[in-house]
């Protein structure tokens, strides 16, 4: 049991019903300045503001004094590929070079370079090193997860990444989505047969992938030389019958119609969206599916951002996530994503703060564990430095102002 008090802050507090903040809602952060906040097994119990602190209801707590520090719930980053078997800094040298990523990816290197990396890992290997990772990334602040497969690419390799995760979601402090993601790419050995790997994804891959239940959601990379929107279609529906949602990455480098079938087929989110046609904004509308913004991406590959802007103009949510792979995006630092999003998408500190706290957990349906300060919900709560407002988050971009992180309650030493 521990009572923080003098917190300079307590930021995102919220009641049970909000789950997701849209449009102009998502430049309001409440708070409460000078507060406390109790917590108990693990959970939230109660918080105010330090002027009526009740007396003596909470003896034999711990005491944490917070005098000049803000408390925040942690980031929920709901896209990322944590679990890979090795970086690809020479692609990196590349770039620098000249080349582009889809030139890159176009020559065997890319995802199909991961892939044939993953293939010669133990699953053992793979798992510790992508627990170190994992305990790196809460020590930064992140709260909960998303992980996808993806750089397996046959059965045997599709199910040793998401086994992977499942043993990550067994020992981790923090709540794990997995993400079956079989078409990322079409592997070598189906080179020219897209067709034919679309059929193995639905026919082979998703009944094993839920026969062992390795899985929540469904994942497809629908882009032009990946997986056209029929096939992302198919694919989708498959796993919507098997009790897998999509979270779809589209619309990266081209936009193809691939939202409104995500939209269609009741996808929970879709994500990357850096080139939008004026009907996607109009389809997301009114539906069920979150935009998830990746802006670590776009700055690694210099592409284009999202028009978060735009989609917050619509009155749509925003989600940011990290995308941690190593092709696109070789860092998971939530901390800054907020700051590229306002540096670099005009996103203001508390619209950010929103969108990679309550809107990530809608994006990843954990909204009633994570996300916001709500009695109940997990005490996974970022400590900041000594800062006189939440806006020296973002804005001391690549030094993460935190104090320390709590899990569940206790103080997280990686
Ligand atoms: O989200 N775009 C597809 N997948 C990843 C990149 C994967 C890779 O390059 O290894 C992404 O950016
Ligand atoms: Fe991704």
């Amino acid at each position: 049991m521990k009572l923080f008090l003098g917190i300079e802050k307590l930021a995102q507090i919220r009641n049970s019903e909000v789950e997701i903040v849209c449009g102009g809602e998502m430049n309001d952060l409440p708070s409460i300045d000078n507060a406390w906040l109790a917590v108990r097994d693990g959970l939230i119990e109660a918080f105010g503001a330090m002027e009526e602190l009740p007396q003596n209801r909470f003896q034999g707590y711990e005491k944490i004094d917070c005098l000049g520090k803000m408390i925040l719930p942690t980031w929920v980053d709901s896209h990322t590929h944590l679990v890979f078997a090795d970086w690809r800094a020479e692609e990196f040298e590349d770039r620098i070079k000249g080349l582009s990523y889809e030139e890159i990816a176009n020559r065997g290197g890319g995802i199909l370079n991961s892939a044939k990396k993953l293939q010669d890992k133990s699953e053992d290997e793979l798992f510790h090193e992508s627990l170190k990772r994992l305990n790196d990334l809460i020590a930064l602040g992140t709260g909960g997860i998303e992980i996808k497969s993806g750089y397996g690419l046959t059965l045997e390799s599709e199910l040793k990444m998401l086994r992977v995760i499942k043993r990550l979601k067994s020992i981790s402090p923090i709540p794990i989505k997995a993400t079956f993601l079989g078409a990322h790419a079409v592997p070598a050995s189906f080179a020219g047969d897209t067709e034919r790997y679309v059929q193995h994804i639905i026919h082979d891959m998703i009944p094993a992938v839920i026969s062992e239940n390795l899985a929540d959601y469904i994942d497809v990379f629908c882009e032009k030389g990946y997986f056209s929107v029929d096939q992302t279609v198919r694919i989708m529906k498959a796993g919507v019958e098997n009790g897998l949602r999509p979270k779809i990455h589209v619309n990266q480098f081209n936009a193809i119609g691939g939202i409104k079938a995500c939209v269609e087929n009741k996808a929970l989110s879709v994500d990357h969206l850096e080139v939008m046609s004026e009907e996607d904004f109009t389809v997301i509308k009114g539906s069920q599916t979150i935009p998830v913004a990746l802006p670590s991406c776009s700055f690694f590959l210099s592409i284009p951002y999202t028009p978060v802007r735009e989609l917050i103009k619509h009155g749509l949510p925003v989600t940011l996530a990290t995308d941690y792979n190593p092709g696109s995006t070789p860092s998971g630092n939530m901390n800054f994503v907020v700051s590229l999003a306002c540096i670099k998408m005009n996103m203001t500190p508390d619209e950010a703060i929103n969108a990679a706290t309550i809107n990530g957990a809608a994006a990843m349906e954990l909204s009633s564990e994570l996300g916001s300060i709500t009695i109940g919900k997990r005490a996974n709560l970022i400590i900041t430095n000594k800062i006189k407002s939440l806006a020296e988050i973002p804005y001391q971009f690549g030094t993460p102002m935190i104090d320390s992180v709590f899990i569940n309650g206790e103080k997280f030493i990686a």
